[in-house]
């Protein structure tokens, strides 16, 4: 090396030691989250902007009390509406309703279950509350300090590179040093599902808002189809949170959009008021077959094997070889169904069981049938009898 080029080399060495002293310190590996689909409640589809500590705590307790806890669900999450302003050294201060969220975390953790809160890489969160542009390393502090488990993180205001914007978020949530799951809601821009993943979304929304309307849950749920590939343990396609229980479908309704979002692998963020939900709501959100379903440790992402009209029939590979199989029908009046089990990649005989009923149905040849209610859908695990 010429002596010219190797002083210039140890300008720049020294250069980069200086660099690098400044620079953030890069994130620390973390620990793999959300194995399986998170499962959960959210303020959002119920309470919208009319969240507190006492709705907060009350779905805690009940999540414990009705057996939702046991049956899977951890995560209790305040979306929108939580935030004050900022205090003079530029930390977030929850609003009246939140008198110390560290209290409140410290409530839900005493119940074995986990806090999740939400905010925005703009300015404003969606509904005009503060979000977390220029103070995204604080508030990852903030947060980690109140001992919140998950961040749900909103893009409206926020303009610019989306990756970009959710990496340092990310990265500034990894040095915290506590596990918050992360999850990117963006409504499904830019084909979300093929980059949240490098950016450490551990789920990512792909479309806009549900509500609880049988029409717009299905037209979301139906369209996941081909985004199968984008999800597995770690890092999950979201069709939104739940509506089971808000009261604008009916039981058969709910129980398809259960059933759809299991075989999804989709997140199980329940929306309504678990403080007073009826026993039939309840059982919608319990089934632990159903659940099991979703939570599946392979982690594949069910689709749809055969379309004819409104009829649709989707399966999930599980960890055991056998299947789960959905067969809906979106139509008006019931209507007989069938699936033949080559559709399923499955031998001659198999054993099939309904997963809402829970109970054997016996051995079928060459395939399964069944009427199905309007709007309804029959639930099913299928497993190859050379398998036993
Ligand atoms: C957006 C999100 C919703 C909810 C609201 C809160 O619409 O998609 O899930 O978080 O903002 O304002």
């Amino acid at each position: 090396m010429k002596l010219p080029t190797m002083l210039s080399a140890a300008v720049l060495g020294i250069a980069s030691l200086v660099i690098a002293a400044a620079a953030p310190q890069p994130p620390a590996a973390s620990a793999p989250l959300a194995l399986t689909p998170p499962m959960g409640w959210n303020s959002w589809n119920h309470f919208e902007c009319k969240v507190s500590d006492a709705v907060v705590r009350a779905a805690a307790d009940a999540m414990v009390a009705s057996g939702m806890k046991d049956a899977g669900y951890a995560y209790v999450n305040i979306d929108d509406c939580w935030q004050g302003g900022r205090d003079s050294q530029g930390n977030i201060q929850p609003n009246e309703r939140f008198p110390d969220m560290g209290a409140l975390a410290a409530y839900v953790h005493s119940k074995g279950l986990k806090l999740g809160i939400y905010s925005s890489p703009g300015p404003k969160t969606c509904a005009g509350y503060e979000g977390s542009y220029g103070h995204e390393e604080q508030d990852a502090q903030t947060y980690a300090r109140w001992g919140v488990d998950y961040l749900k993180y909103d893009w409206c205001s926020a303009a610019g590179d989306e990756r970009a914007a959710y990496a340092k978020m990310h990265d500034a949530l990894v040095r915290t040093g506590r596990p918050i799951v992360f999850s990117l809601c963006q409504y499904g821009w830019q084909r979300v599902w093929s980059w949240g993943a490098s950016v450490g979304g551990n789920l990512w929304r792909t479309t806009g808002d549900i509500t609880d309307n049988y029409d717009r849950m299905t037209l979301i749920g139906f369209s996941q189809n081909g985004l199968e590939r984008f999800a597995g343990p770690g890092h999950w396609n979201d069709p939104d949170m739940l509506e089971i229980g808000n009261g604008g479908m009916k039981d058969d309704e709910y129980r398809t959009h259960m059933s759809l979002w299991c075989l999804l692998a989709a997140p199980l963020i329940a929306g309504n008021d678990l403080a007073t939900m009826t026993p039939a709501t309840l059982a919608i959100l319990t089934n632990p077959e159903v659940i099991a379903v979703d939570q599946d440790p392979a982690g594949v992402q069910g689709h749809r094997v055969a379309e004819e009209g409104p009829l649709e029939v989707w399966m999930k590979p599980l960890a055991d070889g056998s299947r789960a199989v959905g067969l809906f029908n979106r139509s008006s009046y019931e209507a007989p169904m069938v699936v033949r089990f080559e559709q399923l990649g499955i031998g001659e005989r198999a054993e099939a069981r309904d997963l809402w009923t829970r109970r054997d149905l016996g051995e079928f040849q060459s395939g399964f049938d069944a009427n199905v209610p309007r709007h309804g859908v029959v639930f099913i695990r299928v497993r190859d009898s050379a398998l036993r």
